[in-house]
C-alpha cells in the first residue's frame, strides 16, 4: 500500500480519543486495582508513577518518533529507519506479544459484557459476599458462557478494526472515550459517598514500604508498559496515522496523563468499596467482578450503577483491543499484502482460538501448566512483565544510540515549525535513565540482583 491511499486520524480530538483510548482499558480499571490490593497500595503506586514518568513517558514518545517518521506499521517502521540491521525483530516481538495480550484480554472483556447483562437482570440482588464471590468463580471456570462472550467481543473488536482508522477506530475512539469519562466520575462520587469510604482512600494514598518486594518492582513497570500500551507497537502504528502537523510530545504527555488520571480515579471507585465490602484488597482478578456488584446490590438504584460499571469496563476494553488488533493487522496489510478484510478476519479466527484456551485454562484446563502458570496467567505474566518491558528496552536503546539525531529532531519540532524544549531531557532518558532502570528492574525482579 503506498503513502497516498494510507488511512490516518482527521483530528487532534481522534488523535488523542483513540491513543488514551487503547491506554485506558481493563489495565486501568480492572488490574490496576487488584495489583495495587495484592502488592500494597500507596507505596505500589508511587512506584507505578515512577515508573509511568521516568519510563513509560520517553518510550511512548519514542514509539511515536518512530511511527510517524516512517508512516509504517510495527516491522515495517524498523525496517525503513534500519534497513541492513535486524531491529525489525523489535517489531515481530510487538506482534507476537499482540497476539499473547488480545488473547487473554479478550477473555476478560467477554467478562465484562457478561457482568453488564447479569447487573441489568438484577442477578446480584439480595446475594450475599460469598456468592457473589462463588457467582464469579463459577461463572469463570464454566467452559461454555466465557467462551461465548469471549468471541462475541473479538467479533466486535474485529468489526471497528475493519472501519478503518478513520472510519472504525477514530470514529468510535472518539464517542466511547468521553461516555467513559462521565461514567467514572459518577462511579467515583457514588464511591466517596459510601460509609467509610476513608478507609478505602488512605489505602491508596498512605504507603507501607514493607510491602514492597523485588517482585512488585517488577510488576509495577510491567504494568507502567501494560497500561500506557507500549513496548510492542500499538503507539507506533497508531502515530503512522498522525499527519505531520501535530505536537508529538504534547500528545504523548497528554494521553500519559489522562491514562494516570483515570487509574487513579478507578482506584478512588473501587477501594472504598473494597473495604465497605470487607474483601480483601489482595482478592486477585475477581476484585471487581466481586466487590463493585456486591456493594451496589446493597444500595438503591445499586443494579443502575452495577450495570454503568460493566459497561464503563467494556468499552475501555473495547477500545483497547482494537489498538492491539491493529497491530498485527496493519502489518498483513502492508508488509504482506493482504486485504484489511483479510487480514482482520485471520488475525481474530487465531486470536479468538488462543484465547479460549486461556478461557477454558480458568476452569477445565486448569491443570495445563507453563513455567508453572495456567494458560491465562502465563500469557498475561510473560507479556506484561517480558515482552513489554524488553520490547521498551529495544525502543529506547533504538531511538537513543541508533536512530539518527536528525530524524529525532525533525520529529520531535515537526521539522522546525515548533519549538522543542526538553530535547536534552529526552535524550537522556532515552540513552541512559530508561534502559538502565529497565535492566535494574529486570534482573532484581528475576532474582539476579538483589
Ligand atoms: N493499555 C491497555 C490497558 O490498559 C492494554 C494494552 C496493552 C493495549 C498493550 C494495547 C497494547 O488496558
Amino acid at each position: 500500500m503506498n503513502n497516498i491511499t494510507r488511512d490516518s486520524f482527521t483530528s487532534r480530538f481522534g488523535i488523542i480519543a483513540a491513543a488514551a483510548g487503547s491506554a485506558i482499558g481493563l489495565g486501568n480499571i480492572w488490574k490496576f486495582p487488584y495489583i495495587t490490593g495484592k502488592y500494597g497500595g500507596a507505596a505500589f503506586i508511587i512506584l507505578y508513577l515512577i515508573c509511568i514518568f521516568l519510563i513509560g513517558f520517553p518510550v511512548m514518545l519514542s514509539e511515536f518518533i518512530i511511527g510517524r517518521r516512517t508512516q509504517k506499521n510495527a516491522i515495517g517502521a524498523f525496517k525503513s529507519l534500519s534497513p541492513d540491521k535486524p531491529w525489525y525483530l523489535t517489531g515481530w516481538a510487538g506482534v507476537a506479544a499482540a497476539f499473547f495480550i488480545l488473547s487473554f484480554y479478550s477473555v476478560v472483556g467477554g467478562w465484562t459484557i457478561d457482568y453488564v447483562i447479569r447487573s441489568l437482570t438484577g442477578n446480584f440482588i439480595n446475594k450475599t459476599p460469598t456468592e457473589i464471590v462463588n457467582t464469579f468463580e463459577s461463572f469463570i471456570s464454566n467452559p461454555v458462557m466465557p467462551v461465548i462472550w469471549q468471541i462475541i467481543f473479538m467479533i466486535l473488536t474485529c468489526l471497528i478494526v475493519l472501519g478503518g482508522i478513520k472510519n472504525g477506530i477514530e470514529k468510535y475512539s472518539k464517542i466511547m472515550m468521553p461516555i467513559l469519562f462521565i461514567l467514572i466520575i459518577i462511579l467515583d462520587i457514588r464511591a466517596l459517598t459510601l460509609d467509610n469510604s476513608i478507609q478505602g482512600i488512605s489505602f491508596i494514598f498512605r504507603p507501607d514500604w514493607s510491602l514492597l518486594t523485588p517482585e512488585a518492582v517488577l510488576v509495577a513497570l510491567g504494568h507502567a508498559f501494560f497500561s500506557l500500551s507500549l513496548g510492542m507497537g500499538t503507539m507506533t502504528t497508531y502515530a503512522s496515522y498522525i499527519n505531520k502537523k501535530e505536537n508529538l510530545t504534547q500528545t504523548a504527555f497528554r494521553v500519559t496523563i489522562l491514562d494516570t488520571v483515570i487509574a487513579l480515579l478507578a482506584g478512588i471507585a473501587i477501594f472504598p468499596a473494597v473495604f465497605a465490602f470487607e474483601i480483601e484488597p489482595t482478592s486477585g482478578p475477581g476484585l471487581v467482578f466481586v466487590t463493585l456488584p456486591g456493594i451496589f446490590q446493597m444500595l438503591p438504584l445499586g443494579m443502575f450503577f452495577s450495570t454503568l460499571f460493566f459497561v464503563l469496563l467494556a468499552v475501555a476494553a473495547l477500545t483497547s483491543a482494537i489498538s492491539l488488533l491493529e497491530v498485527p493487522v496493519a502489518f498483513f496489510v502492508e508488509e504482506k499484502g493482504m486485504e484489511r478484510r483479510v487480514a482482520a478476519t485471520l488475525t481474530t479466527l487465531i486470536i479468538t482460538i488462543i484465547g479460549i484456551f486461556a478461557s477454558l485454562s480458568q476452569g477445565i484446563l486448569s491443570n495445563v501448566k507453563i513455567f508453572n502458570l495456567n494458560i491465562f496467567n502465563f500469557l498475561e505474566f510473560t507479556s506484561s512483565n517480558i515482552l513489554l518491558p524488553s520490547g521498551g528496552l529495544l525502543i529506547t536503546l533504538f531511538v537513543g544510540w541508533y536512530l539518527n539525531r536528525r530524524d529525532v529532531e525533525e520529529e520531535l519540532s515537526n521539522n522546525g515549525r515548533i519549538r522543542i524544549s526538553s530535547l536534552s531531557f529526552f535524550l537522556l532518558a532515552v540513552k541512559i535513565v530508561s534502559p538502565a532502570l529497565i535492566i535494574i528492574v529486570f534482573l532484581n525482579g528475576l532474582g539476579i540482583i538483589r
